[in-house]
């Protein structure tokens, strides 16, 4: 029994913010932001939208596309640092929307990892019962940029990402995953306030605390070397070569990551989904909406080899790879 990817769905707000409109707001330029991280242009969620709002149409067009109805689900999880509310959780806001009267429902903090952890968890219980999970990465970023901060505001962008996994007894489905954490590299992307540890307050307010933090250099580094470990542990463990691979879809973090891993695994570009000069960084919900991508533009097709790889504030990292 594998389990496999039966449909896929994205969703991004309408509401364009390019390079030349932060240029407005911070001391950046467009010429910066396209050298040093590729991003030209992000969507950012309209006054009001919130989470759940974009992971309901992210998850009603993978059903679509997976040829299910909501009551069909055992299981939805969304992968989000964003949720609607501190509580309940946003997986159970959408259950709702989307009619899902038989899907347990819960979310999963990992960051930019969070869809990934979130395809592991599915991947379990799928082959352990479940028919039929809902995964969804969704993010509402710019609630929680710094709009101030240059180092951080020109990097983050808005969206939904989901796909259905489904049991299958073929030879398609997802082959393994892999995941990783090391909480000593917490403080490289932090939200410093507004948790138990130091709860919303007026001092929270006026020290910023409510936005991330980032020690973007540092994590760079970090970010290269984790990808290219991660990489190479999942091909290993499934007796494959690079060559083996036809796409290969990481978190869209920075062009300047993914060219340095892919020069370091001998992976040719044209294998590599790029989509961040368009959505900036969505976190969770920047893999999901770039397969999502990948399928209907025919990238990925029936017997593709693809493999994903992300990054990201835990520090996590975590891989799968899927045989479509
Ligand atoms: O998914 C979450 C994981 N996070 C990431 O993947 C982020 C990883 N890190 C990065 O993508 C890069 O480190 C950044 C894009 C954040 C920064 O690029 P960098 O090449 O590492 O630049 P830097 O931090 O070393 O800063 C270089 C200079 C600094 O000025 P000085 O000190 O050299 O005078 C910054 O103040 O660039 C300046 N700078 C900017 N200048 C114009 C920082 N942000 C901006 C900006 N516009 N937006």
């Amino acid at each position: 029994m594998k389990a496999c990817i039966a449909g896929t769905g994205s969703y991004a707000p309408a509401n364009v913010v390019t390079n030349a409109d932060l240029e407005r707001m911070v001391a950046t330029s467009d010429e910066w932001i396209r050298e040093r991280t590729g991003i030209r242009e992000r969507r950012i969620a309209a006054t009001g939208e919130a989470c759940s709002d974009l992971a309901v149409q992210a998850g009603k067009r993978a059903l679509t596309a997976a040829g299910l109805s909501a009551t069909d689900l055992d299981m939805i999880l969304v992968a989000t640092c964003t949720g609607d509310y501190p509580l309940p959780a946003t997986a159970c806001l959408v259950q709702h929307q989307l009619g899902a009267t038989k899907a347990a429902a819960c979310d999963l903090s990992a960051a930019c990892c969070g869809f990934v952890y979130a395809l592991s968890v599915a991947d379990a219980y799928v082959k352990s019962g479940m028919r039929h999970v809902l995964v969804i990465g969704s993010e509402v970023m710019s609630a929680i940029t710094d709009w101030t901060d240059r180092n951080t505001c020109v990097l983050f962008g808005d969206g939904a990402g989901a796909v259905v996994v489904s049991a299958s007894d073929g030879e398609q489905g997802i082959l393994s995953t892999h995941l990783r954490s090391d909480g000593t590299l917490c403080e490289l992307i932090m939200v410093p306030g507004g948790g138990s540890r130091t709860p919303p307050s007026e001092k929270v307010i006026a020290e910023r605390l409510q936005y991330i933090k980032m020690k973007g250099n540092e994590t760079f580094k970090v970010a290269v070397r984790t990808l290219e470990e991660i990489a190479r542990t999942t091909l290993s463990a499934n007796g494959l070569r690079v060559e083996d691979l036809d796409l290969y879809v990481p978190h869209q973090a920075n062009v300047r990551i993914l060219k340095a891993v892919i020069e370091r695994l001998g992976l040719p570009k044209e294998k590599v989904l790029l989509n961040l000069d368009r959505y900036g960084n969505t976190s969770a919900a920047s893999i999901p909406i770039a397969l999502d991508e990948a399928v209907r533009e025919g990238r990925i097709k029936d017997g593709s080899l693809v493999m994903l790889g992300a990054f990201g504030a835990g520090l996590t990292w975590a891989s799968a790879v899927i045989r479509w």
